[in-house]
């Protein structure tokens, strides 16, 4: 099968697509025939070899953690799925999924076939769901879902959301603003896009004083932030922009310790179910298709290149089967 092969630590520039064989599935797995995959910055943390402490990766390796396609085989002991069965969710490498305890084990989702554990982090695709729109919305989805519970939003609350236009920002805006008004960053063609999913103001962050601009609109400052983009001291410079007793969420690696910030993450905050409730959403139409760029898989190294450049609109998605997405 054809597969995304990293070699060693490394930029998406030395990655290549080759031969490898179709991995096999273990007890509690599945073997899935990929139709497509997305993109999501965890990958080029992994593989650039940020996090290898905690993220050891077996070389070669072959990144990606959400994907929607078809099941091809059950591995021994395997309940609740058939072949044949469309399905669509997350699964993370070994050292990853020990790491923080989940059962959710890939083989590697940018590939012809991927191994996933069939636990609650992967579930069937509605017919409805698009398999594009399915494979863009597991990790993204799943974190947005997070936010919204862990922020405790309240009606008519003034929330500003820093990185909306983003793969996360494309779950959590549209969900804040059926209930809050909502603030977000978003530059050129994506403060359109970011107005799309109900943000009432945007504030273009490029060249901009984002925290001096925010407490000129709002001097008594703001009920909370969700922080999709900055790292370091820039999330605590953020809380500046808060009402006494506010709260900033953030769900990026890195996020400092302080008694305001509440740091989220997707995969150990799941609620069984959330693949289904994201599914649900998308076909209620409570939560928009996230705007998606696709790539061949033979271009998922310039694919992940262009994420590299952390300035995605929605999410960025391969389609390795173009016959499954049509
Ligand atoms: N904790 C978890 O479970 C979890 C799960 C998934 C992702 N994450 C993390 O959450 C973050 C967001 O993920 P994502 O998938 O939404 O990323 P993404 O799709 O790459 O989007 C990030 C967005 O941030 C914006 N941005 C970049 N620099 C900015 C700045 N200085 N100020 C304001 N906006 C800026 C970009 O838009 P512009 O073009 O407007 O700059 C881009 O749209 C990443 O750090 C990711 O690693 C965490």
């Amino acid at each position: 099968m054809k597969a995304l092969v990293v070699p060693g630590y490394g930029p998406p520039g030395t990655f290549t697509v080759e031969d490898l064989p179709i991995p096999e599935p273990g007890p509690g797995q599945l073997q899935v025939r990929v139709a497509a995959a997305s993109l999501n910055p965890a990958d080029l943390l992994m593989t650039a070899g940020t996090v290898r402490e905690m993220v050891p990766l077996d070389f070669p390796f072959v990144p990606g953690t959400d994907a929607a396609g078809t099941v091809t085989k059950i591995g021994p002991g395997t309940r609740g799925f058939e072949v044949g069965e469309e399905v669509f969710g997350f699964g993370a490498p070994p050292s990853f999924a020990a790491g923080v305890g989940i059962p959710a084990v890939t083989s590697g989702a940018l590939a012809e076939y991927a191994t996933f554990q069939a636990g609650p982090f992967l579930a069937k695709r509605p017919p409805k769901l698009s398999v594009v729109t399915a494979a863009a919305l597991p990790s993204t989805g799943m974190t947005g879902l997070a936010v919204l519970e862990r922020g405790r939003f309240q009606p008519g609350e003034t929330v500003l959301v820093i990185g909306a236009p983003g793969g996360i920002g494309s779950v959590v805006v549209p969900l804040l603003a059926a209930q809050c008004v909502v603030l977000a960053t978003g530059t050129g063609p994506d403060r359109d896009y970011v107005r799309g999913l109900g943000a009432t103001e945007v504030i273009d962050h490029r060249g901009t004083d984002l925290i001096g601009e925010v407490r000129r609109r709002h001097p008594g400052g703001i009920d909370a932030v969700v922080n999709l983009a900055l790292t370091g001291e820039a999330v605590i410079a953020a809380t500046r922009t808060l009402r006494p007793g506010g709260r900033l969420l953030s769900t990026t690696p890195g996020t400092p310790a302080h008694p305001a910030v509440t740091t989220v993450m997707g995969t150990t905050d799941l609620r069984p179910g959330t693949m289904d409730t994201l599914a649900a959403h998308v076909l209620d139409g409570i939560l928009p298709e996230p705007a998606t760029t696709t790539h061949p898989l033979s271009d998922a190294p310039r694919a992940l290149a262009d994420l590299a450049q952390q300035h995605t609109r929605g999410k960025l998605v391969v389609i390795v089967d173009p016959a499954a997405t049509r």
